[in-house]
């Protein structure tokens, strides 16, 4: 076999978006062996500046377009707000860039169209940030129901919960978004991931309503159930209720799959990691709640320890820098097209919330 996992010429990456998770993935970029220029952008030119200065950028900007038009670049990471991921990323594509766009792939799913067909007539590849699928516990089932352990899928369940505060800071910055785009997105593409191209027929789901709703006029909760052609069923539920002191600081995730052959359960409500202490540990994600009792290793991406960080997001980020420099696919990373079937299901759930009918899915693609 070449060996093909050198990336001697170097490689050049751009982090669109320097807020909460354009900063982690800059600073694990920062650190990557072969990230030989970092590029770092935000519309706020403040924000900009000083993650230039904590990841030793070599240039900033705030002008997305112009950034990854530059010479030196070969890959962009767009983290901008969630209702914002369509201009950078598409201006990653036109300049010819592979392009890692968070989750939600994008809100509107023309804009996700687009840029998955832009990306197909360049032949640039183009990945969503299904951070969750790099998680051990998520990758091990992936490799158990792919070996046959578990057979033919016959239903499945999936939670995922938020804080409030985490919750208020996703809908305050993109008011389009819904439980289920923004955080049912993980659960979606999990059970597509394990389904491996079956693709659910039709959604039915109810939300609840809470503050959010009064707020925002979203959703605080959302329960679906979708079917499969084969009759195969999902039961998958979302909330934003956890009061923010809850001490998974960030989500709660749970996911189990019941087949011909065998049942694989997941219990991600991280109970097993408990402190409690007199000083008041800050949530990594809203740094403004503390909370006394805490379950440490509840913040999705990963954590900082020791001055280095650790976890799913560093491992997504490395496997899109490495795919890019060495050209060899990773089986993990979640393609453009992943994300767009994910954001056609969550958009089905939530017509179904808002009609109160079962809402049929069609796929041409
Ligand atoms: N993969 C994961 O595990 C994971 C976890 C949390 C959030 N996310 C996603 O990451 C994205 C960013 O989330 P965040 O928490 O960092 O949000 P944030 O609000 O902290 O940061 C977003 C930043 O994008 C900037 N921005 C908006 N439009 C821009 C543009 N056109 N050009 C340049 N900068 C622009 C904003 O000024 C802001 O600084 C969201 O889509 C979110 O859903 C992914």
């Amino acid at each position: 076999m070449a060996r093909s996992r050198h990336i001697p010429q170097g490689i050049g990456v751009a982090v669109i978006g320097s807020g909460t998770i354009g900063r982690l993935r800059a600073q694990i970029a920062h650190r990557h062996p072969s990230v030989g220029y970092l590029a770092v952008c935000d519309l706020d030119e403040a924000r900009a500046r000083s993650l230039a200065a904590e990841c030793e950028a070599d240039a900033w900007s705030t002008d997305a377009a112009d950034l990854v038009g530059r010479d030196e670049i070969d890959a962009v990471i767009v983290a901008t707000t969630e209702d914002a991921h369509f201009e950078p990323g598409l201006a990653a594509i036109h300049a010819g860039r592979a392009a890692l766009v968070e989750k939600p792939f994008t809100i509107l799913p023309e804009e996700g169209e687009k840029l998955i067909v832009e990306a197909a007539a360049r032949r640039v590849p183009l990945y969503t940030g299904f951070t969750q699928r790099f998680r051990r516990r998520f990758m091990a089932i992936k490799e158990h129901v792919a070996a046959g352990y578990v057979g033919h899928v016959t239903s499945a369940k999936a939670t995922i919960y938020l804080t409030q505060a985490v919750a208020e800071a996703v809908i305050s910055r993109a008011h389009a978004t819904t439980p289920s785009i923004n955080t049912l997105t993980y659960s979606i593409d999990l059970l597509l991931w394990y389904l491996e191209g079956r693709r659910p027929v039709s959604v039915y789901a109810q939300g609840g309503r809470g503050r959010f709703w009064e707020e925002y006029g979203s959703v605080d909760s959302t329960w679906s159930l979708l079917t499969f052609e084969e009759g195969t069923i999902a039961n998958l539920g979302v909330s934003w209720e956890l009061p923010e002191f809850w001490p998974a600081y960030v989500a709660t995730m749970d996911f189990e799959l019941f087949g011909r052959e065998g049942v694989l359960s997941v219990k991600d409500d991280h109970r097993d990691v408990l402190m409690a202490s007199n000083h008041a540990v800050p949530s990594p994600y809203t740094p403004e709640v503390s909370m006394n009792v805490a379950m440490l290793g509840s913040a999705m991406p990963g954590d900082w320890a020791m001055g280095e960080y650790f976890g799913a997001m560093k491992d997504e980020t490395h496997a899109f820098i490495n795919s890019v420099g060495t050209g060899r696919p990773d089986p993990l990373l979640a393609t453009g097209r992943h994300g767009q079937d994910v954001l056609l299901v969550s958009r089905a759930i939530d017509e179904s919330v808002r009609t109160g009918q079962i809402v049929p899915l069609s796929w041409t693609s």
